[in-house]
């Protein structure tokens, strides 16, 4: 439905050319829902102006559904508006003149998505209802919540039904609960209308709430795409595991590789673990080791004899509501761990701290 190869996007400002987007690619299917996922700065937002039409690639193709609406050879630049996607963008830009009905019904009444004039006031009222700004019709656009004008703009976009939706962190300006909620219903509502969506955000967890697929970007690349679990479970290098969730990555080297069976041991900072290798591993070979904190063992009677475990000392427990949040000095170097609440750990604890074989994953 969407697809994206080799694009890349530089500005040029006064401190020389900077390169924000650096040979992106990817394909959204039809009815996915594909997040662009990173740091402030990756390049997120210029991906998503770039098929918009909004910004004009130095190279590359990009495809909506039948159509090629750019490709660096030929110079073919399809206009905005005759691409035919919703948008929802970072600076909402909702009309200050109009009231939030007559902010909604915009797109019904002028340009491509013109509807029959009868239809207009049920269209509106029914995508107020979806966004909950039902009684808010009349409210003039000025004397709206940076919540409220964000929704509009939601609305705004999803009033015509477009098949597809470019949305730049839509959620971004709603307080915590009201963005829980509004997640999982804009999910149900982009489902029920089969849109297929390229998402923008740098919230990890609204990513995993609300995605199919996620691109994870990082300094105008695309570092892994994965499903949420995927991208959780298995990341495929540093920067990936560094920002989705929290991760102890430790250092390693691999100090043996057994002839037939398939785990091995790594020497870490903390000392030699036992975990699965790769085929590829070498004796000698440089990797990072990565664990989940909601992974590590955490036991106040004693080392024991279960494998990897070691001394620690808690240095840090912050209850979270649901859960302990501590940090464990093991061998001097600081990991992260989440316990139970029903665990009561101190600082200062003596404890021993268990990382299971099959919950460390090695990176290149
Ligand atoms: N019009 C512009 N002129 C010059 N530099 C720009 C322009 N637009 C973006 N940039 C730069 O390009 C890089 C990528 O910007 P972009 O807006 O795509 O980041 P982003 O991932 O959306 O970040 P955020 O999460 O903060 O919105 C940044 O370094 C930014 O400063
Ligand atoms: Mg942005």
């Amino acid at each position: 439905m969407i697809r994206v190869t080799n694009l890349r996007k530089q500005f040029v400002t006064k401190h020389g050319a900077l390169a924000a987007v650096r040979g992106v690619a990817f394909e959204v299917k039809e009815g996915e829902i594909f997040m662009l996922l990173g740091p402030s700065g990756c390049g997120k937002t210029t991906t998503l102006r770039c098929i918009a039409g909004l910004e004009a690639p130095d190279e590359g193709e990009i495809w909506i559904g039948e159509q090629l609406v750019f490709a660096d050879r030929g110079q073919k630049i399809v206009p905005v508006y005759k691409r035919g996607v919703g948008m929802v963008f970072q600076s909402y830009a909702i009309w200050p003149h109009l009231t939030v009905f007559e902010n909604v019904a915009y797109p019904l009444v002028y340009g491509i998505f013109k509807a029959p004039k009868s239809e207009v006031r049920e269209r509106v009222a029914k995508t107020l209802r979806l966004v909950g700004m039902e009684r808010l019709e009349d409210r003039p656009a000025p004397l709206l919540s940076g919540g409220q004008q964000q929704r509009v703009a939601l609305a705004r976009a999803l009033v015509y039904e477009p098949k597809v939706l470019l949305l730049d962190e839509p959620l971004s300006n709603l307080d915590a609960k009201l963005r829980a909620e509004m997640r999982v219903e804009l999910r149900a509502l982009m489902k029920r209308l089969n849109i297929t969506a390229v998402y923008v955000t740098h919230d990890q967890e609204e990513a995993l709430v609300l995605s199919d697929r996620i691109a994870v970007m990082h300094g105008g690349e695309i570092k892994q795409i994965g499903s949420p679990r995927d991208i959780y479970v298995r990341p495929e290098n540093d920067v990936v595991a560094g920002f989705i969730g929290t991760a102890n990555l430790l250092p390693a080297s691999i100090s043996t590789v057994p002839g037939n069976a398939r785990e091995g041991l790594v020497s870490t900072p903390i000392g030699a673990l036992v975990c699965s290798l790769p085929p590829s591993a070498a004796v000698g070979q440089a990797v990072t080791i990565m664990f989940r904190p909601e992974d590590v063992l955490v036991s106040v009677s004693g080392i024991g004899q279960s494998r990897n475990t070691f001394a620690g000392i808690v240095e840090q427990a912050v209850f979270v509501g649901s859960r302990f949040q501590c940090v464990i000095s093991v061998n001097g170097l600081k990991i992260e761990c989440e316990l139970p609440k029903s665990q009561v750990v101190e600082s200062g604890q003596n404890v021993a701290v268990e990382i299971p074989c099959h919950a460390i994953h090695l990176l290149p």
